[in-house]
């Protein structure tokens, strides 16, 4: 390298930084995805891919810096790309709203061993992480986890900050509304494209529950087959 500016230049990226908001379980899982997948596309060097924290937490977790909220948005990169591995979909919009608001774009998360198929219609923000499959001619809102093993079948429609757990078994025809969180190894019924099985707002389906007949928004099922909890 002959001139400083050249140096520069080459050790300062390529002017974007990118964010996994959350510093979690869920957060080191998919970090590895993450990293792979920004270094594969050349989006930003290992240095610039980082967690974010509400506060700055140990400086290092699994190789990565930690910053909090201020820092990574006072950092000089001019393009900021975000994800937020937070389990909770409804504390996820709000911390994906108020990045958007400071100027973060959502960044989807795809492994290369996720799979995605015909006619799909995917939001931003997604996180699909390893074994994940959606098949054909589904829509799939913004901010949706599809956490490994999961599989989202034919035409189903999916709101925003929809949670799946490991190894959700989503069937053809299913509709799940904004905010619902599905449990592992839950098993969904095919809907019909006139009658599809739909997942209420905010409802949350247990660990292992197999669902065979509509929930209503904010209700919580288990079982099988999946009944209202009670008291709930
Ligand atoms: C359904 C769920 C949300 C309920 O959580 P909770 O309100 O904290 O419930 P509790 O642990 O207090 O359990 C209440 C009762 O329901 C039972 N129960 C809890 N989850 C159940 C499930 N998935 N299936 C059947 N029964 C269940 C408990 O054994 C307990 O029974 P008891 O009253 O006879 O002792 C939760 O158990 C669940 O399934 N969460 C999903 C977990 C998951 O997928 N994690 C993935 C992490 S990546």
């Amino acid at each position: 390298v002959s001139n400083s500016e050249e140096w520069d230049e080459m050790t300062s990226g390529n002017g974007t930084i990118v964010g996994l908001f959350g510093s979690g379980g869920f957060a080191r899982e998919i970090m590895p995805l993450l990293r792979a997948q920004v270094l594969r596309a050349g989006i930003a060097p290992l240095e610039d891919i980082v967690f974010v924290d509400r506060e700055p937490g140990p400086d290092l977790v699994n190789g990565h810096k930690v910053m909090g909220e201020d820092e990574f948005f006072a950092a000089p990169h001019p393009r900021k790309l975000m994800n937020v591995a937070v389990g909770d979909g409804r504390l996820r919009e709000k911390i994906w709203n108020a990045a958007v608001a400071r100027g973060a774009e959502p960044f989807t998360i795809q492994s290369d061993r996720a799979d995605m198929l015909d006619g799909n219609d995917l939001g931003a923000g997604g996180v699909y992480g390893h074994f994940t499959m959606v098949t054909s001619n589904a829509r799939i809102g913004k901010g949706f986890q599809c956490n490994l093993y999961s599989y989202v079948a034919h035409d189903c429609v999916i709101g925003d900050f929809v949670t799946f757990a490991p190894g959700v078994k989503c069937n053809g025809n299913v509709e799940i509304a904004d905010y619902a969180y599905i449990g592992t190894g839950a098993i969904l019924r095919q809907g019909t494209p006139e009658k599809p099985l739909r997942i209420g707002r905010g409802a949350v389906v247990g660990m292992g529950a197999v669902v065979t007949k509509d929930v209503p928004d904010g209700v919580t099922v288990v079982g099988n087959p999946a009944r209202p909890m009670e008291g709930r």
